[in-house]
Parts: C-alpha cells; sequence; structure tokens
C-alpha cells in the first residue's frame, strides 16, 4: 500500500522501543522517526546554555549527531524540557506529518499513541522490568565506551519514568487501544516477531 499507515511505538526508557521500531521499519519499508532524538537535541542545546522553547522552534531533525545525543546527561536534560507544553506543542507538526506520510511510518516515543498519532493503525507500548531495561542500557552504554555504572543506569531510568509519567503534558500511559508488550523475559528477535505480526495483521484487515 502507498497511503499513510502509522505504527505508533511507545514505552519507558531503554524498552526496546528504538529496536523494534527500525526492524518493522526495515521489515515493511516504512520510515522510521525516533521522537526522543527530537527532545534529546533540545535538552542538548539547554546543556549549551540555550532556552528551550526557542531551541524546540529552530530544531533540524536533518541535523543531529546520534552518538552526542545518547548520553545520560543529556537523556535527563531531553526529560526535563520534556515536561514544557511549549517545547512539546514546537515539535507537534513535524511528528504529524512524519506519521501521515506517504508510504507508512513507524513512531517511537512516550505519547505517539495518546497524542501525536491517536488514530494509527498500530499502536504498542513496550515495557520490561526496570533491572532489565537497566542492564541492556548499561550494556549497550558500556559497549560504546561511556563510563556508567549499571546502578547509576538504573537511577537514571527511574527518575527519567518518574518524570515522563508525572508530568501534566502528555504523560507516558499506554494509549487505552494500544497491546502492551512486555520484553523482560523475550529476547530481542521474539519482541520483533511479535510487532511484525501484529503489524502484517492489521495491514491484512485493511
Ligand atoms: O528505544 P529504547 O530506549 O526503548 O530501547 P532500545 O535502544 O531499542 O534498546 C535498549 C537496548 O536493549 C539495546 O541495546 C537493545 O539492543 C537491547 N534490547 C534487548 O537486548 N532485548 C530486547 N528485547 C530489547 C532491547
Ligand atoms: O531511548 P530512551 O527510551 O532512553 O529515551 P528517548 O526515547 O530518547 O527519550 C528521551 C526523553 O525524551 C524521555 O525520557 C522523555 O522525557 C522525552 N520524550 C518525550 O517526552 N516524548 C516523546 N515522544 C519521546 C521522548
Amino acid at each position: 500500500g502507498t497511503g499513510p499507515f502509522t505504527v505508533a511505538i511507545d514505552g519507558p526508557a531503554a524498552a526496546g522501543k528504538g529496536t523494534i521500531s527500525r526492524a518493522v521499519a526495515a521489515e515493511f519499508g516504512f520510515a522510521h522517526l525516533d521522537t526522543g532524538l527530537l527532545y534529546r537535541a533540545v535538552g542538548a542545546a539547554t546543556l549549551a546554555g540555550e532556552e528551550a522553547v526557542a531551541a524546540a522552534r529552530a530544531l533540524d531533525p536533518a541535523g543531529f549527531d546520534e552518538a552526542l545525543l545518547r548520553t545520560g546527561p543529556v537523556a535527563q536534560a531531553a526529560s526535563r524540557v520534556a515536561a514544557m507544553p511549549e517545547v512539546r506543542a514546537a515539535l507537534v507538526d513535524f511528528q504529524r506529518a512524519f506519521a501521515r506520510r506517504h508510504g507508512g511510518a513507524v513512531l517511537d516515543g512516550r505519547d505517539i499513541g495518546t497524542v501525536i498519532c491517536p488514530e494509527a493503525e498500530v499502536k504498542l507500548f513496550v515495557t520490561a522490568s526496570d533491572e532489565v531495561r537497566a542492564r541492556r542500557r548499561f550494556l549497550e552504554l558500556s559497549g560504546k565506551g561511556h563510563d556508567v555504572t549499571e546502578a547509576g543506569v538504573l537511577e537514571d531510568l527511574r527518575a527519567r519514568d518518574a518524570r515522563d509519567a508525572g508530568r501534566d503534558a502528555a504523560p507516558l500511559r499506554p494509549a487505552d487501544d494500544a497491546v502492551t508488550l512486555d520484553t523482560t523475559r523475550m529476547d530481542i528477535g521474539s519482541a520483533v516477531a511479535e510487532a511484525v505480526a501484529r503489524v502484517a495483521a492489521r495491514r491484512r484487515a485493511g
């Protein structure tokens, strides 16, 4: 099909949203947007002294340096600016246009199924226990040479999840019609297979 088809993938930090999103996008030839990078870019700008709302309005998603954005301090800064309604508002149009582009799109974040694209054809809420998510993110960051501890990563994830779920503006929560995918005891291949099967079933249903 060539019309819009949106897959919304939400969930807490390091649940596997990005990994699953990339695999689903590759399987169906959809475009993928990691919306966390938008908030990380605004967070990074504030760490460099910029004002959050101005940075959000001036954002250029084509110019991101992912390696610089995927650090613990930037993640914390992202979570702080993400609680500001004006920051979220500045990022809505870009995300909605991406979601409804022709040829299909996968977006992952916190509020895709609830706020950005409530009409998404498939909504998944990907989760796993705190300890398993911290272990995975620790292995990922330490593998890239970052100086992190598993306890420090766990603390970071818990602080962000609490802030993200507790805020008034687009809080982290599953949409009423989302399917929850708990990957605590699932390897990445099984999680991807489950997500792909859900999308394939919805495609067949038309
Ligand atoms: O995008 P999000 O922060 O939700 O998670 P991710 O970056 O896709 O996944 C975090 C880390 O966990 C990555 O290194 C994945 O390869 C790993 N992972 C895993 O080992 N098993 C899963 N079922 C899901 C993710
Ligand atoms: O990869 P990980 O799950 O650790 O984080 P991320 O998806 O890159 O998101 C970083 C932060 O941006 C989150 O902790 C949220 O505060 C915020 N965010 C958001 O508020 N809404 C989104 N749609 C995506 C991210």
